[in-house]
């Protein structure tokens, strides 16, 4: 049996999620990836949209099929991903769960051709959509980033709180099998401190966080 609909607390607000990884061309066949499967950030979007949120999720390339009542905008790269968050705005809050490269490649117009010299790859920064969305006049009201990180998990977590301007940071341990995998064990800092949830499959993940917001929107309203 389907388990009843949850209350729509979120009903009226729009919320705008960023998930999976970005592919940075390297020339027009070849690209820099990363291990995001998008599971987490597809499965919050879900979890906002059953609590009647309007949801824009802005995806990069994934193989995963659009939730239920969510508008998906597909984006290849880190900067139509900047671009494409910047035209969904405003929003009540945002979750920022892509793992957006951190650099782009200075690409080459054509293929580039097995030759004597080696390629060398030049590489520029990325915009940091996070930390732009935390300084622009239109900052959502609750700001949410994640920080996937192989080592000192909170460490590194307190510190992107702070240095993004990010309202909560919701902290992974990639280390082990989390990419691609279908749980998470994830650690939630705010201003408050933090909260160690215990291991759970994504979906139950994003729905604690989903039912998280709209806590904090309740209350800020
Ligand atoms: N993020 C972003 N734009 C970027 C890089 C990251 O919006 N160009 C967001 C991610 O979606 C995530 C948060 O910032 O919500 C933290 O990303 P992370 O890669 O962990 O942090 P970085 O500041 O890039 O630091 P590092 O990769 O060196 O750990
Ligand atoms: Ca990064």
């Amino acid at each position: 049996m389907l388990a009843p609909a949850p209350p729509k607390r979120l009903a009226g607000r729009h919320v705008l999620v960023t998930a999976g990884p970005t592919h940075e061309p390297i020339d027009p066949v070849r690209y820099i990836a990363n291990r995001s499967s998008g599971k987490q950030g597809f499965a919050i979007a879900a979890a906002l949209a059953r609590l009647g949120a309007r949801v824009t999720l802005v995806a990069g390339p994934v193989m995963l099929a659009t939730p239920p009542a969510v508008d998906r905008i597909d984006v290849e790269t880190a900067r139509e991903m900047a671009d494409a968050v910047d035209r969904a705005l405003p929003a009540d809050a945002a979750v920022m769960v892509a793992a957006v490269a951190d650099w782009h490649v200075e690409s080459a117009p054509q293929k580039i051709k097995k030759g004597n010299a080696t390629p060398t790859l030049r590489l520029a920064e990325n915009p940091d959509i996070l930390a732009t969305l935390a300084r622009s006049p239109h900052r959502p009201r609750l700001l949410i980033g994640f920080a996937a990180e192989t080592e000192c998990v909170l460490e590194h977590a307190f510190a992107k709180r702070i240095r993004k301007a990010a309202d909560w940071i919701v902290a992974n341990d990639v280390s082990g099998d989390v990419m691609g995998g279908a749980d998470n064990s994830v650690h939630l800092v705010t201003e408050a401190g933090v909260e160690s949830w215990e291991r759970l499959p994504k979906d139950a993940v994003a729905a604690r966080l989903a039912d998280r917001i709209a806590d904090a929107l309740e209350t800020a309203s």
